[in-house]
């Protein structure tokens, strides 16, 4: 009897933290689609090094193969929510891979700098924080995946498009480009201020 009321309770009490969160950050935990997901991997390169950040890992839909698809790259997954960060937390200290490190905290107040490649499925309004974020702290060679949302006013250099009601779209980009529309839209603002 005990027993019964601790589980319906911790199960009531996660659904309620989870609620909560998804209100915090604008996001439920929801995974990127089985096709996104074959799709981001895919193109990632086997010897991408350094450091790939996903931002907002949920329950680790991405975070593990991109973490067993790159052996060489150190994968760092952020995610606020403590119910899926738990699951992902724990999920990764059991069967690994080594390569990947999970971190609760908030990506939108760390420094991203150390990025070689930037991953996530996010929301609309998050990529409106996230471009100037990106364009600030990023290293010139690094790149960015981003399922379904685009960043605002920044150009793509590939757009996969999918059969995926979901997940229709994943946008690549690197800095340069990145830059260069930051660069017109800073004129275009110019222009009309002046
Ligand atoms: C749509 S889910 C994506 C999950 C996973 N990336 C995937 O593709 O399967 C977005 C996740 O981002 C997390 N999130 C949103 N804003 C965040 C923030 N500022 N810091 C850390 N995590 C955040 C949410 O809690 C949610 O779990």
């Amino acid at each position: 009897m005990f027993l019964d009321y601790f589980i319906l309770i911790s199960v009531l009490g996660a659904i309620v933290v989870s609620l909560l969160y998804t209100v915090i950050t604008g996001i439920s935990p929801v995974s990127s689609t089985f096709q996104s997901r074959k799709e981001i991997i895919k193109s990632i390169p086997l010897d991408q090094a350094g450091f790939i950040y996903e931002l907002g890992a949920g329950w680790g839909a991405l975070a593990f193969p991109l973490a067993r698809r790159c052996p060489k790259a150190k994968v760092v997954a952020y995610e606020l929510s403590p119910v899926p960060w738990f699951f992902l937390k724990l999920r990764a200290l059991v069967m690994g891979p080594s390569n990947l490190r999970v971190v609760r905290r908030d990506f939108l107040k760390e420094d991203l700098s150390g990025a070689s490649l930037v991953v996530c499925y996010l929301y609309p309004g998050a990529m409106e924080k996230l471009s100037t974020k990106l364009v600030l702290e990023l290293k010139p060679n690094a790149q960015v995946i981003s399922n379904t949302f685009e960043i605002p006013s920044w150009t793509p250099y590939v757009i996969h498009s999918l059969e995926d009601v979901m997940c229709p779209k994943i946008f690549h980009y690197n800095m340069e480009s990145a830059i260069t529309s930051m660069h017109q839209f800073i004129d275009i603002l110019f222009s009309i201020i002046v």
